[in-house]
């Protein structure tokens, strides 16, 4: 099944009232394309929109186990809000390799989903060493702009599917960076990716509705 991950970040369009009218439209089209939605949001807003039929990611869990962690995300808070998985390692949150490994660890022992972003092909070869759920490869410089990775470097895509592939073939990998439309999706799964990682693209435009059922549309084409 095909997956478009949606990411709010900290756009204001992707939180509070304007967070759970996008979900709903989420919802809707998942359901109608069967395609598997996931809303990637700020911890503090994973309760608003845990109870949709959609699934909810945390943006970023923390490298910790109970304790004295203060202001730390806690991969048990996130779940017992309502998480079903997270993001580790977004290129705007980075983690030192020990901290990706355990944060992975603790995820699969609470059983939360991960999806490990990874910058480049050799990052998310390495990285499906800690068989994640998913490997995101999204190239830094093509974040929250016009182009996107399918267009500009699909050789990333490409190779990011074989390398992950060669360590893991249970590891599904996605793309993401400048993802704008169907044709960047249709891109993505014609490279290899099982979906998409994206967030300016959905959360700040205007027709959302729009623009989120050509994505899903493309997905299952
Ligand atoms: O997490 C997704 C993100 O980093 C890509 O952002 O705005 O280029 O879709 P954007």
């Amino acid at each position: 099944m095909g997956v478009i991950v949606v990411n709010t970040k900290a756009y204001k369009e992707g939180m509070g009232e304007n967070l759970v009218e996008l979900s709903r439209i989420m919802e809707k089209i998942g359901e109608k394309y069967e395609v598997r939605m996931i809303l990637a949001v700020q911890p503090s807003d994973i309760r608003l929109v845990s109870q949709l039929n959609i699934d909810v990611f945390s943006q970023h869990v923390d490298a910790i186990e109970y304790g004295s962690h203060t202001g730390w995300i806690s991969p048990y808070a996130v779940k017992l809000a309502g998480a079903v998985g997270t993001l580790i390692n977004h290129s705007e949150h980075r983690m030192k390799v020990e901290d990706i490994a355990k944060a992975v660890e603790i995820s699969k022992k609470i059983g939360l989903e991960t999806i490990i972003c990874a910058g480049t092909s050799e990052i998310s070869k390495a990285v499906a060493c800690f068989s994640p759920d998913y490997v995101a490869v999204e190239p830094p410089e093509l974040i929250g702009g016009d182009i996107s990775v399918t267009k500009a470097q699909p050789e990333i895509v490409k190779n990011a599917v074989d390398s992950v592939h060669s360590i893991n073939k249970n590891v599904k990998v996605l793309c993401g960076a400048g993802i704008k439309n169907g044709n960047d999706v249709s891109k993505a799964i014609e490279l290899g990716a099982e979906g998409i990682l994206v967030a300016s693209g959905v959360v700040k435009v205007k027709e959302r509705k729009k623009i989120i059922e050509e994505m899903a549309k493309a997905m299952v084409k």
